[in-house]
């Protein structure tokens, strides 16, 4: 049987004839989505949501469940850990499919949950059990004539967005890494390597389409919806779905930017974090240097034993400036290094952030935790990477699937912001610190892999005695608590929920950090 709703012309007649036929033998001209839901579905039925809901949808929608080709690719997640539970999928083919999805869902008492990329961390989503709004193929871009903004659709990524603005002579604030949503980072805030010049994701949207759980389009912006526009910019993932957005964009102004990698030996761990915090200068990073990101990992060609220091640093320019500033680091013997000066698009791939690197590798099972940090604390860093290597020594296993992740960017233009103008908490923030640790399935001791992630937690917070401890709501494992997510002012929290009882009443926009539980 041929399970899918992706209509040519044909299927597209025998569907809505059917439906319509079934709608004349019942007797009823009330269309069923506007007649109360008269039960709770336990289990859908795939072929009957695509014979009721499909002849609705645009006519490169498809809907399908988990006996359907295309339903493993569909629900892949970059986190195989995550275990929401799709029983369908309705993959979109226009935006207008969306509000006509949601009316379905509200109608038939079915619960859903808005899919971009799959790269969501947090284990909240694994409560979910329902349908799938599949955005991947809404990806259009469309630079707007005073070339200061484009209109962006729902499912675009990093990747896609920064090569076709690239070629067009602009750039845009995304997320650093290629694979990941533009959306789903910058509902969140959105940290990438622009956000020193231009700021976080959240703060270059201008305007946003959205589909509320009560299935109603509406415009979000600084006029229509302000209320809302403050929250979706920091707690966004809570309150609809975004079928397209207007962003900022920005001229290009050079044409390389230079990299440069080093790798160190963990005999060099205080002077590189002395170097790294001399560098930020509590939060005065040279606003060019747009990333510097390194981590703590096994180089196996190195040492199978001892993780390395393993740092990559973004510069929009040439390399005369950028070595200028590079200068404490390169006084740092390095075991291998390299350096050179590409088109942007470019960089990601040479700092391991490229669709194809690793990191964006759907499937495997993570374990981790995170934290904000205002400064390293060395010797909070020296424990964390002694901790490491007396780990992989125990759980042999580990070794290679463990990073420490310590993320830098400039922050001239993320600060500049006033805090209270959205639901982004953090600007006070630089660096996000996160520990991965990547296993595949079947060959690992799930309770050792969280134990060490508490422990690198507890070591971070300790090494930050005198601060409350701050998460990035898109780095969240589902653990952390509500304030240290959305902000510690209790103001920030109060005003969330208020507008959650205004815009969705019954929580429907739940699976995310949700903060109605
Ligand atoms: C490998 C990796 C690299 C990362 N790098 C960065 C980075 O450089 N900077 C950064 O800020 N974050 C980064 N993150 C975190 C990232 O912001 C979140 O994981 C984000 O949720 C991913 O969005 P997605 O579309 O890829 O995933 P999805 O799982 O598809 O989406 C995550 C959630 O976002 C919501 N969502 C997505 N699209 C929409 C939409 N159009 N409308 C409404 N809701 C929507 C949904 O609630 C969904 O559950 C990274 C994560 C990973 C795994
Ligand atoms: C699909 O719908 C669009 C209008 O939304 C139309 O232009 C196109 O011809 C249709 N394609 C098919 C195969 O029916
Ligand atoms: C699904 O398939 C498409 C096309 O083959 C591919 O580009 C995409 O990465 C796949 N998605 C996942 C989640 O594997
Ligand atoms: C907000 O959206 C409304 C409705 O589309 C539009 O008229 C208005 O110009 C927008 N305001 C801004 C600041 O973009
Ligand atoms: C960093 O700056 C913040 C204010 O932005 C200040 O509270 C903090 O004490 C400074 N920390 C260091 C180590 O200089
Ligand atoms: C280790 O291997 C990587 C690729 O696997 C290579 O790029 C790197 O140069 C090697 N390093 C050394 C020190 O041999
Ligand atoms: C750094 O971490 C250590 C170990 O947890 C802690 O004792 C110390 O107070 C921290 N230093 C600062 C400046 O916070």
């Amino acid at each position: 049987m041929n399970s899918t709703t992706s209509m040519n012309r044909f299927s597209c007649l025998a569907i809505c004839g059917l439906a319509l036929l079934q709608t004349l033998v019942a007797g009823i001209n009330v269309p069923y989505y506007f007649q109360p839901a008269p039960f709770t579905r336990r289990d859908l039925s795939v072929t009957k949501v695509q014979r009721e809901l499909g002849p609705l949808l645009s006519n490169t929608s498809a809907i399908f469940g988990p006996s359907d080709a295309r339903y493993d690719n569909a629900t892949e997640r970059w986190d195989a850990f995550l275990t929401p539970d799709v029983e369908i999928v309705a993959r979109v083919g226009q935006e207008s499919d969306v509000s006509i999805i949601v009316k379905y869902c509200n109608a038939n008492s079915i619960d859903f949950m808005a899919v971009n990329r799959g790269h969501a961390i947090t284990s909240t989503i694994s409560s979910f059990k329902g349908l799938q709004i599949d955005l991947g193929l809404l990806q259009a871009i469309d630079i707007q004539l005073d070339a200061k903004s484009a209109w962006l659709q729902g499912g675009t990524y990093g990747g896609l967005v920064v090569d076709y603005l690239w070629d067009k002579g602009y750039v845009a604030t995304t997320g650093s890494c290629a694979c990941i949503g533009l959306m789903g980072p910058g509902l969140g805030g959105g940290h990438g390597r622009y956000q020193g010049l231009y700021g976080l994701v959240s703060d270059n949207i201008i305007s946003l389409n959205v589909v509320l759980a009560d299935a109603s389009a509406i415009t979000v912006n600084s006029t229509s919806n302000p209320d809302l526009f403050w929250a979706m910019r920091g707690a966004g993932h809570n309150f609809g779905i975004v079928t397209s957005f207007q962003l900022q964009i920005h001229p290009r102004l050079v044409d390389t930017w230079h990299y440069h990698n080093y790798v160190w030996t963990q005999d060099k761990l205080e002077q590189v974090f002395e170097a790294l915090n001399a560098f930020h200068g509590n939060g005065t990073t040279p606003v060019l240097m747009g990333s510097n990101a390194g981590q703590f990992a096994i180089v196996p060609n190195i040492s199978e034993t001892e993780a390395m220091l393993i740092w990559g640093f973004g510069y929009a320019g040439p390399a005369a400036d950028a070595e200028k500033l590079l200068e404490p680091f390169n006084a740092i013997s390095a075991v291998s290094e390299e350096s050179g000066d590409v088109p942007f698009p470019e960089i990601a791939h040479l700092q391991g952030t490229g669709l194809e690197d690793a990191t964006c590798q759907d499937g495997s099972s993570y374990a981790g935790s995170t934290l904000y940090s205002l400064v390293y604390n060395v010797t909070a860093e020296r424990q964390i990477y002694n901790l490491f290597n007396e780990k992989i020594a125990l759980y042999p296993e580990f070794a290679a699937g463990a990073s420490f992740l310590h993320e830098g960017y400039s922050d001239q233009a993320v600060v500049a912001v006033d805090p209270a103008s959205s639901a982004f908490p953090h600007r006070d923030e630089h660096h996000l610190l996160y520990f991965l640790l990547a296993m595949d399935k079947g060959s690992y001791s799930t309770d050792a892999a969280w134990q060490w992630a508490a422990e690198v937690r507890d070591i971070w917070a300790a090494g930050q005695p005198t601060r409350l401890p701050a998460t990035y709501v898109n780095y969240a494992l589902g653990s952390e608590s509500l304030e240290s997510i959305y902000g510690d002012e209790p103001w920030r929290l109060e005003r969330l929920r208020s507008l959650k009882a205004k815009y969705d009443p019954d929580n429907r926009f739940r699976y995310y950090n949700p903060f109605v539980l």
